[in-house]
């Protein structure tokens, strides 16, 4: 099984993966990790609690609370896009169920008890995997595999013209992950992989979400907020650039081709802050990640498909 440690802004497609990998057989959750993102930091713990409570996992699989702002800049919130990040639920906040470690303690700690066994999905801003490169050096041999979802290889953002989410909220961590040397580091992108490959229609969402069990449940809860906010902005389809993440460290063949590149991080100009430059190895670049070009966006579908129907978690 895949060790893994989900480093995430619990919000909408956050939610999603935190299921995939509590669902799929191939995964074994060591920790969800929270940094700030998408909402405000108390609600995506809130959110974290309630993916891990319909999921029977609540206090099984530790939660560990991270980094409450970016490095240098203000955080940027993304409720425009994702509402609350639950749409609406609510549930008694049971403070038991949190670990007192803190999230970058508890990335540094786990890697280390296991050196090259355990892989990270940081699919929020990269505030505290930056942190946990700073802290100790070491923390960067003892990752397995570090798989990112962010920025866009064909110049294209979602927050700005320019940038990514999770790129913009906290570029300068970004950079310090792209420089920190990581063995094995995978991005996959916001464009083209998560809206050219795999948007789905509402029509497609809408199968996938009269799946009648708890889980497909909490997945319509969390993604009609965002599937009306893409179609506000004239994004045809709901959009999962997280769990495609995930998927790409569980299931390597969903991804159909992808390239070496060296990969920087804008942190200078305010017009294209958080830009991702990605660079073919050709450019003479020493290359620093394995960037996604191609999903298979049907097989994708499948895999989601697979895990609503999940009766309840093991
Ligand atoms: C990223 O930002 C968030 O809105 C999503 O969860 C994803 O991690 C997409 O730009
Ligand atoms: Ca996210």
């Amino acid at each position: 099984k895949h060790q893994i440690i989900i480093d995430n802004d619990t919000a909408q497609d956050d939610c999603v993966t935190i299921l995939l990998g509590l669902t799929d057989p191939t995964a074994n959750v060591r920790a969800i990790t929270t940094v700030a993102g998408n909402v405000p930091f108390d609600r995506q713990v809130a959110n974290a609690q309630i993916t891990l409570s319909v999921a029977g996992k609540l206090g099984e699989v530790p939660l560990h609370l991270g980094c409450r702002q970016p490095m240098l800049r203000p955080w940027v919130s993304a409720e425009d896009v994702h509402g609350d990040g639950s749409g609406g639920l609510q549930i008694d906040l049971d403070p038991g169920a949190i670990s007192e470690e803190h999230a970058v303690d508890a990335l540094i700690r786990l890697t280390a008890e296991q050196p090259g066994e355990i892989s990270i999905v940081a699919i929020g801003p990269l505030t505290n995997i930056a942190t946990a490169v700073v802290k100790d050096r070491a923390f960067v041999k003892n990752v397995k595999s570090l798989f990112i979802m962010g920025g866009s290889n064909n110049g294209r953002g979602n927050t700005t013209p320019a940038a990514e989410f999770n790129f913009y909220v906290d570029p300068h961590a970004a950079q310090i992950v792209m420089d920190a040397g990581f063995e094995d580091l995978h991005i996959v992108t916001w464009d083209p992989i998560t809206i050219r490959d795999a948007t789905y229609s509402r029509a497609q969402y809408d199968r996938l979400t009269s799946i009648d069990t708890p889980i497909a449940k909490l997945f319509k809860k969390v993604c009609d907020a965002t599937l009306d906010f893409n179609e506000s902005v004239g994004i045809d389809g709901s959009t999962h650039p997280d769990s495609i993440t995930l998927a790409a460290l569980l299931h390597p063949e969903l991804i159909l081709e992808e390239g070496r590149y060296r990969v920087d991080v804008e942190t200078q100009s305010e017009l294209t802050m958080g830009y991702s430059a990605m660079a073919w190895e050709k450019f003479g670049l020493q290359a620093n990640a394995h960037v996604a070009e191609r999903l298979d966006g049907a097989a994708f579908y499948a895999l989601l498909e697979q895990m609503l129907h999940t009766p309840s978690v093991p």
